[in-house]
């Protein structure tokens, strides 16, 4: 079957293959044919080094399929189900899943995905980017992944709650907290950034700034909720204007840039909250005053996976979807196949891109 292939790190391309296999299904696994995979930044991430991720391996981990075969074991779905693969799904018993109550955090999850990898090209064994390697037209994960919707909900918006809707919904609603009435500001307005903005819309904040450095994203953002759209030399004009100077309620950075991590704290008033939602390198830092901590009082609080229950939260942002309060077709800027996968990498700065989706026939 066709795959796309990360072969070395770093690197600017994926290699597509026609020649990728599966290993046989095991005990606990499930064979999901992937109907549709979004191109996340995160890919670029593992590409360029930022998210560590040992190749050789199939990237892609937003995806949605249907349900091919299950092994021994598995009874909450069964062939022909429509999923949603999660990239780091709860392992239900450990005590982040039960007691803590923030299975997003759940390190069993993470294991079992990486355990067993599911791709071969020959004899050589491929692994899959967080165990899910969506871009192929078929893969293998743990059952606690594979997350079933309604048959009616078109597979396209769903692989996009995969990753970047819960991801950015997931960290106004789950993380941050969003307030009805309140100002917030989320800097990045790509995918993540996007549902972001449309968490907080949800959550009815009263003034949403999308910050970002190209015009076209900032317009496509105002179509998704946001009241204000400025590039980050406008900053401090919308604050003073929306907060008279004191700053912002919630910041969300959806980029992963150490800078615009610490101008996501400078950006909060005294009390609020800024959530760090872009994911940045283990080897980048910013810096805290020691006494801005103390006087400032601000919550600085890091969102993984949106703060998310993906067995009950894919579920509700598709009912939200459903209903006509979350826009996820809107979402979709291109449709492409998995051989224009590195165009479609490239692209992920271009401003009339949100999220690309691979189509697999
Ligand atoms: N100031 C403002 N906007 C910026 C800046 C900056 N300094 N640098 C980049 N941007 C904008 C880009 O123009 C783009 O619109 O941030 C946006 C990032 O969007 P995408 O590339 O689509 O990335 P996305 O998939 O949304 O992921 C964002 O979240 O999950 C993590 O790993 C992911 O760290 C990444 C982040
Ligand atoms: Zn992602």
């Amino acid at each position: 079957m066709l795959a796309a292939v990360m072969r070395s790190v770093p690197t600017e391309n994926l290699e597509v293959s026609d020649d990728i296999t599966l290993r046989d299904v095991g005990p606990g696994d499930v064979k999901v044919k992937v109907t549709h995979s979004g191109v996340c930044h995160s890919d670029l991430s593992a590409m360029n080094g930022t998210i560590p991720q040992a190749p050789p391996a199939v990237l892609g981990h937003e995806g949605a399929g249907i349900v091919t075969d299950v092994g021994d074991g598995v009874t909450h779905v069964s062939p022909g189900d429509h999923v949603i693969i999660a990239f780091s799904p709860p392992c239900g018993t450990c005590a982040y899943c039960t007691g803590r109550g923030q299975p997003q955090l759940c390190m069993n999850g993470l294991i079992m995905m990486s355990m067993n990898p599911q791709f071969r090209q020959g004899d050589e064994v491929i692994g899959s980017m967080t165990g899910c390697g969506t871009f192929a037209e078929e893969t293998i994960v743990p059952s606690i992944a594979a997350i079933k919707i309604d048959a009616d909900v078109p597979l396209d918006v769903a692989a996009l709650i995969g990753c970047g809707v819960t991801t950015g919904v997931g960290a106004a609603l789950n993380t941050a907290k969003v307030t009805p009435g309140s100002s917030v500001v989320v800097i990045g307005a790509g995918g993540v950034g996007i549902a972001a903005i449309q968490g907080a819309r949800i959550a009815g904040a009263a003034e949403i700034v999308a910050v970002d450095l190209h015009d076209g994203k900032l317009d496509r953002a105002k179509a998704f909720g946001a009241t204000h759209g400025v590039t980050p030399d406008q900053l401090e004009d919308v604050k003073t204007e929306i907060t008279g100077g004191e700053g912002f309620d919630f910041a969300l950075e959806c980029i992963g840039n150490p800078v615009t991590m610490r101008q996501a704290y400078d950006l909060i008033r005294r009390g609020g909250t800024a959530c760090v939602v872009g994911v940045g390198r283990a080897e980048e830092t910013f810096e805290l005053s020691a006494f801005e901590m103390f006087f400032g009082e601000k919550t600085l609080v890091g969102s993984m996976y949106g703060g998310a229950d993906v067995r009950t939260d894919f579920n509700r942002f598709l009912r939200l979807y459903k209903t006509g309060r979350l826009d996820l077709e809107g979402m979709i800027s291109r449709r492409i196949k998995i051989g224009e996968v590195n165009d479609a990498l490239h692209a992920l700065g271009d401003a009339d891109v949100v999220r690309q989706v691979i189509e697999f026939d």
